[in-house]
């Protein structure tokens, strides 16, 4: 069993990157179908989001487009709560069929939000692709049409994922040491 350590957690291989590689694969396969004739706009959900998007964006062999957007969360000036904005959508998604590729749907406060806001501008359908759902810890219905993975309720790094900043750049996924 491969261990590591990052910052000051133990962390256990739990998903090697063959089989990452092979699930990314069948949800690119589903996409191919269910978008034939289409020209769908992938919009990445930065930072978590960068080897799943590019790995799900080789596989796929329709005409497609990519772009980026970061969430980012301030304290309102005028409300006490933390309010979260999308940064970055500099394209019109009117009428567009529009991806939001995510790394991890954990609570989909994020993804609620996002899909919400998204709304607004009337885009011809909106669909989440995310590597991993823990279906466990939703805490708002949000529909995740395309996942990768069903987790259990565990802290998970690695293929685009941090704990405080690291383990983004591993290739294979591992699970929190309780
Ligand atoms: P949500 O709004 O609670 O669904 O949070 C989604 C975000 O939380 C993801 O985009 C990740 O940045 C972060 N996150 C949630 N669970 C994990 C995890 O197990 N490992 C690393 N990041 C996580």
């Amino acid at each position: 069993m491969s261990t590591i350590k990052i910052h000051d957690k133990e962390f256990v291989k739990s998903i090697p990157s063959e089989e990452i590689a092979a699930r990314v694969k069948e949800v690119a396969e589903r996409i191919n179908r269910d978008y034939a004739g289409k020209r769908p706009l992938l919009l990445g959900v930065l930072n978590g989001c960068f080897m799943f998007v590019s790995d799900l964006m080789k596989n796929l062999e329709i005409e497609c487009e990519i772009s980026f957007v970061k969430f980012s969360s301030y304290q309102g000036s005028e409300t006490t709560g933390t309010v979260n904005q999308v940064m970055g959508l500099n394209e019109s998604i009117t009428g567009r069929d529009v991806i939001v590729v995510e790394d991890i749907v954990d609570t989909g406060l994020t993804m609620h939000k996002m899909l919400e806001t998204l709304a607004q501008s009337n885009p011809a359908s909106l669909a989440i692709a995310s590597l991993f759902l823990k279906p466990a810890r939703l805490r708002v219905p949000v529909e995740v049409k395309y996942s990768a993975f069903e987790i259990p309720d565990r802290f998970i790094v690695g293929y685009g994922l941090d704990y405080d900043g690291l383990g983004r750049n591993l290739p294979d996924v591992y699970d929190v040491k309780e």
